[in-house]
């Protein structure tokens, strides 16, 4: 393609972006309800573990390869290894790029029902069994959910039309701050409610026996899921990146804020659900009974409840872009479709393919076997499966097909130190590659 490449018009732009693509719902609600399906503080210790040794050197990696190539997820790799079959990393990522967006677009669809909700004061007053009815009620309507989810899409696809620099940077600089904002004022409403503490304790003492090969897959898959690691979305951000930029460090602190946002997530999410007695059984929606009954004990219930939620729908709306962005990337570059034409079409096809998810919670559950769930079931086989597969692939092509030598020159370029560029290159090229098989195999079988 002719011209010059985009690129991020400022440093921070940059960093709230990626920030924006890596937090997002799998922070505010994957990552709790994990958590609470996982046995606590053992999964929490494997999280933070995986995070230092797999998560935030990949990040690296990905910012890396994208930078040096300033290609697409496919292109770059047939660029840095011409004449291989390695590109198919790329159209792998397509593929889980597809999936993920369309059950993304689901719940991020329940967090735009839940804004529109709370501005209507549906939930005001409501103890949790009356907001466990409610959440049942809205997500298993034939109508509400596909609205919230359409609607979602839509954004994300205008979003996507504006262009990355323009549209993601913008939304960014609003989004983070405000999240944290209100994420800090339910931390002390809910710390200082009573028997809280009993949830902190559970959250953060890790049970030993609960930590077994299933905990370490399911950790394994929410650092990929909320990194935006795995797939390369994280490295078609590092194509707009400018040579000056420091990667280590910009790793650094998207690691450290995803992190944050979800340590403080899970101490909001798990004492609220011990002080209100909310059962962990209901699933994916058990957040969303949670965080209600929390703004329900504060004044101006309906105004915090509001602005939470039309921030989680942005929070995700960042995120929902940065996997549309990979696809249109690839569309514009490749296949030489506008960017309108691409961003449309890859926006019909997600909400068609993920209309089975949104129903399969009300009108299609009547018909699953085993209480399958469509929804589940997508996230499974992409955060579980897909996404360390695909950053397996990525780093065994880095290690031993680009080089690693390669990479720290490239990341030299804006960091010419790199202190630790001994031993991220060992762990790309030794640890990594057997710490993600590991954990995926045994995961799998055990
Ligand atoms: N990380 C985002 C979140 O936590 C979701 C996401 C965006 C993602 N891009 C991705 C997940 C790429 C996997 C791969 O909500």
């Amino acid at each position: 393609m002719s011209g010059k490449r985009e690129q991020w018009n400022s440093r921070l732009g940059f960093i709230l972006a990626t920030v924006g693509s890596a937090v997002g719902l799998g922070n505010v609600w994957r990552f709790p309800t994990v958590v609470v399906q996982s046995g606590g503080g053992a999964f929490v210790l494997l999280f933070l573990l995986i995070v230092i040794i797999v998560g935030v050197p990949l990040i690296i990696a990905e910012l890396s390869l994208g930078r040096a190539s300033r290609k697409n997820v496919v292109t770059t790799f047939s660029v840095l290894a011409p004449r291989t079959k390695w590109w198919l990393i790329g159209v792998f990522s397509l593929i889980t790029v597809f999936i993920i967006l369309s059950f993304y677009s689901v719940i991020a669809g329940w967090a735009v029902i839940y804004f529109l909700g709370s501005v209507l004061g549906i939930f005001t007053g409501l103890d949790s069994i009356g907001l466990t009815a409610i959440n049942q009620q809205l997500i298993s309507s034939p109508t509400v959910p596909v609205f919230g989810q359409g609607l979602f899409i839509l954004l994300t696809v205008v979003i996507v039309l504006v262009g990355v620099t323009g549209g993601i940077e913008r939304i960014s600089k609003i989004v983070m701050p405000s999240i944290v904002m209100i994420l800090l004022v339910l931390l002390i409403r809910t710390l200082t409610l009573d028997g809280a503490i009993e949830g902190v304790i559970w959250f953060f003492r890790p049970n030993l026996a609960l930590i077994n090969f299933n905990t370490a897959l399911d950790a394994l898959g929410q650092v990929f899921f909320s990194f935006s690691l795995g797939m390369g979305a994280i490295l078609t951000y590092g194509s707009y990146l400018s040579d000056e930029e420091d990667i280590p460090k910009s790793a650094l602190i998207i690691g450290v804020s995803d992190v944050g946002i979800a340590i403080l997530m899970g101490l909001i999410v798990i004492p609220a659900m011990f002080v209100f007695n909310i059962e962990p059984g209901i699933g994916p929606a058990v957040v969303f009974v949670t965080l209600p009954a929390i703004f329900n004990t504060l004044p101006a219930s309906i105004f915090w409840s509001s602005l939470f939620f039309v921030m989680l729908a942005f929070a995700a709306l960042t995120s929902a872009v940065s996997l549309l962005e990979v696809t249109a990337a690839y569309i514009v570059d490749q296949i030489g479709w506008s960017r309108k034409k691409a961003a449309i079409t890859m926006g019909l096809a997600v909400f068609a393919f993920g209309l089975p998810a949104t129903l399969s919670q009300g009108v299609l559950a009547h018909f699953t076997i085993l209480n399958f769930s469509i929804l589940d079931f997508m996230d499974f086989i992409t955060s579980s499966i897909f996404l360390p597969v695909g950053g397996l692939l990525i780093v065994i092509f880095l290690g031993w097909v680009w080089g690693t030598q390669k990479a720290v020159s490239e990341i030299k370029k804006g960091s010419p130190r790199f202190a630790l560029a001994k031993i991220w290159s060992f762990l790309i090229r030794y640890i990594m590659p057997v710490v993600i098989l590991y954990i995926f195999i045994s995961g799998i079988i055990g």
